[in-house]
């Protein structure tokens, strides 16, 4: 989180030399958030530009939510699910609607005492790799920090781990070296292939001309993976997974913000401008062959 708090929104010299690094940096995108909402075009805006503090780092529908709720349900009617380094709890809110047991875990106790913001009582502050001793149905780690390792932890605590992990970004995001499989993935933007698109369109001066030829520039660089260490888990996850669709009727307002920066649900996009023909679709779930 330290690294990327906020996007090409530029970034005042603040010092504050009583606080820690972490917490120092936090107060900066809080004060940068306040100037910037004084002249952002919307609200809406926000999470794709601060997303730590007004959002997350992974871009989402409500589809990925119902996708997470089902794998959740497949394996138990009431599912113990753990959101680890669930940071402010943006999408761990969205989870209880569905699974209002669910909980989460934060290090980081000052994200909330330092800003006087409540925490809320299902985000319990510790450390998981020195204190997880109960077993979950679920764990699902989002967005892991480069350099932070906790996977021994949570793979002692579960069968079953949704991650996500921002391609080529974060390091040791992946699970097999602990007995697990990966089962299924899907892509999503990561929040900077949505800032991009926000602050060219909307923030930054430009010819119509160059605006075009940046859009058709855009990427996707976030992944979603199922894995399992019960292969017996594994039809019925999948099998959940394939009966998640859109429901267009039911989209968080965020998701408009998504639809007109070209990501849309199952928009197809090009790997690379020089081989055009390669296309990869937004949010399809790739099953890996050997569970299928
Ligand atoms: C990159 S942020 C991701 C936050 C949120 N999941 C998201 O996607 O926006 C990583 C979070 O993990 C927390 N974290 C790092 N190491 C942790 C640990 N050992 N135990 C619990 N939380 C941890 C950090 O404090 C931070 O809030």
């Amino acid at each position: 989180m330290l690294t990327r708090l906020y996007g090409r929104y530029s970034l005042n010299k603040m010092v504050y030399s009583t606080k820690t690094y972490s917490t120092r940096k936090l107060y900066e995108a809080y004060n940068e958030l306040k100037k910037f909402r004084d002249f952002s075009v919307s609200p809406l805006h926000e999470r794709f530009i601060f997303p730590y503090i007004c959002g997350t780092y992974f871009g989402y529908r409500k589809v990925d939510v119902l996708r997470v709720v089902a794998i959740a349900k497949s394996i138990s009617p009431k599912p113990r699910y753990l959101d680890v380094g669930c940071g402010y709890g943006d999408f761990l809110e969205k989870i209880r609607e569905f699974i209002p047991e669910a909980i989460g875990i934060e290090k980081d106790g000052g994200i909330f005492y330092e800003f006087n913001m409540a925490k809320p009582d299902y985000i319990h502050i510790k450390d998981v790799s020195l204190d997880l001793n109960e077993k979950y149905d679920v764990i699902f780690v989002g967005w892991m920090d480069p350099g932070v390792d906790f996977r021994k932890a949570v793979a002692r605590c579960t069968d079953c781990i949704i991650t996500t992990l921002d391609q080529g970004i974060s390091l040791g995001a992946e699970f097999e070296v602990f007995g697990f499989r990966r089962i299924a993935w899907w892509r999503t933007p990561s929040w900077i292939d949505v800032n991009y698109q926000i602050m060219n369109k909307y923030y930054t001066k430009m010819s119509d001309e160059i605006y075009d030829s940046l859009f058709d520039l855009r990427g996707a660089h976030n992944l979603w993976y199922v894995y399992t260490k019960n292969l017996e888990y594994t039809d019925q996850i999948t099998n959940a997974l394939s009966h998640c669709q859109q429901q267009n009727s039911t989209k968080y307002d965020f998701e408009g913000i998504l639809d007109e920066c070209g990501f849309e649900y199952f928009e197809n996009l090009q790997h690379s401008k020089i081989d055009t023909n390669n296309l990869f679709s937004l949010w399809k779930i790739e099953y890996e062959q050997n569970h299928m």
